[in-house]
């Protein structure tokens, strides 16, 4: 808030500076010390600054508004003797300046930075597939039935557009594992051995709003297709995921789960930061769940025009949002909070 009272000051001046008549003065006054001035909406806000700061700001607000109303009235005085006031007479060149001020990345934005650089660098090309998609993409390629509740428009986001014949109806995808298909279609266009490392991160879309749901959020999809690939790598990728996101204190674990595109499914799970495993109030019984994981299933690589019997892979797929909040250990009350644009909150990371 100081920076701004400054800078309203500094325009003040400036502007009463120029100014060469009454009437330009008075509407001067107006704009800055007027009941819908910009010093007066500025003034608003000293409800915000911290108890411990308010009298100082406090301070320097009123002296600025006295400054002000000072230079106005003695323009006015000039003016009326007929002076011309020189604008470098006023200028003080040794004053210190105004530091403008500094922004800094949204924190998704840096989470995608940081997950990204992470699985770079064991050999994951970072890539993105479309976020307005295909039914086909997002479902039937992935084996899910025609009447699974996801598919249901109380789940997916679906584009008033006339259905593709060959790929169903246009949907805003509500998963980065739509990216799979099209990924393992892509490798084998112009490769006879399919070796894929991809990371999808993306936007995806539910209708979902609550307290640990947004409407828009990002996954990051991993997907690794070879000769060989089993459940053992799998849990290297996850583990050194895990060590180098959040710290080697911490460790992960695989439960079984169920997913209509791989085959066996898990649900990942990351020891709790704040008790270690040992069950806090935070994490309930020491763990935290991060999100779903498995072996590809052999229909989804039949999709992507790879063969089931040479090759196998793992795929995975967590939600950057919640990886965030549990890194940074913090209990959000609402994590809608995240995109909600209050300065105050984003400002602390
Ligand atoms: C999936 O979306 C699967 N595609 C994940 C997967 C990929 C499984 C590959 C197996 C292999 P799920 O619906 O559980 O699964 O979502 C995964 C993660 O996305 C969740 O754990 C959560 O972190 C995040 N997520 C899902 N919906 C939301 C939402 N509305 N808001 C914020 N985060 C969400």
């Amino acid at each position: 808030m100081e920076e701004n009272l400054l800078h309203i000051k500094n325009d003040a001046v400036s502007l009463v500076m120029d100014a060469d008549n009454l009437a330009e003065l008075n509407q001067i006054y107006i704009d800055f010390l007027g009941r819908s001035g910009k010093l007066t909406k500025e003034l608003k806000n000293l409800k915000d600054v911290p108890q411990e700061k308010r009298p100082e700001v406090g301070k320097l607000a009123n002296e600025i508004k006295t400054a002000i109303e000072t230079i106005i009235s003695d323009k006015k005085k000039l003016l009326k003797q007929g002076k011309r006031v020189e604008r470098a007479e006023k200028l003080d060149i040794t004053k210190p300046g105004i530091k403008p001020k500094k922004g800094s990345q949204h924190l998704v934005t840096q989470a995608i930075k940081e997950i990204s650089q992470v699985f770079e660098s064991i050999g994951f090309n970072r890539v993105r597939h479309p976020e307005v998609e295909w039914d086909w993409y997002a479902f039937e390629s992935l084996n899910f039935p025609e009447d699974h509740p996801a598919r249901d428009d109380w789940e997916t986001f679906f584009i008033d557009e006339k259905p593709s014949e060959k790929y169903g109806p246009m949907i805003l995808t509500p998963h980065t594992s739509s990216g799979q298909v099209r990924e393992m279609l892509e490798q084998v266009k112009d490769k006879k051995n399919p070796s894929i490392r991809m990371l999808n991160l993306a936007k995806c879309y539910r209708r979902q709003s609550d307290v640990s749901h947004t409407e828009m959020f990002h996954q990051f999809e991993g997907l690794v297709i070879d000769e060989g690939i089993n459940i053992g790598h799998l849990k290297g990728v996850l583990e050194y995921f895990v060590k180098s996101y959040f710290g080697k204190a911490r460790t992960s674990r695989i439960r079984p789960y169920q997913f209509q595109f791989t085959e066996p499914s898990f649900e990942i799970d990351i020891s709790c930061g704040i008790c270690n495993g040992k069950g806090c109030k935070l994490c309930k019984e020491g763990w935290l769940e991060l999100g779903g994981a498995g072996m590809v299933h052999p229909n989804v690589l039949k999709a992507g025009k790879i063969d089931p019997e040479k090759y196998t892979g793992f795929a995975f797929g967590w939600g950057v949002e919640r990886v965030l909040m549990m890194k940074e250990g913090l209990n959000l009350p609402d994590l809608r909070l995240i995109y909600s644009n209050r300065i105050e909150f984003l400002k602390q990371f």
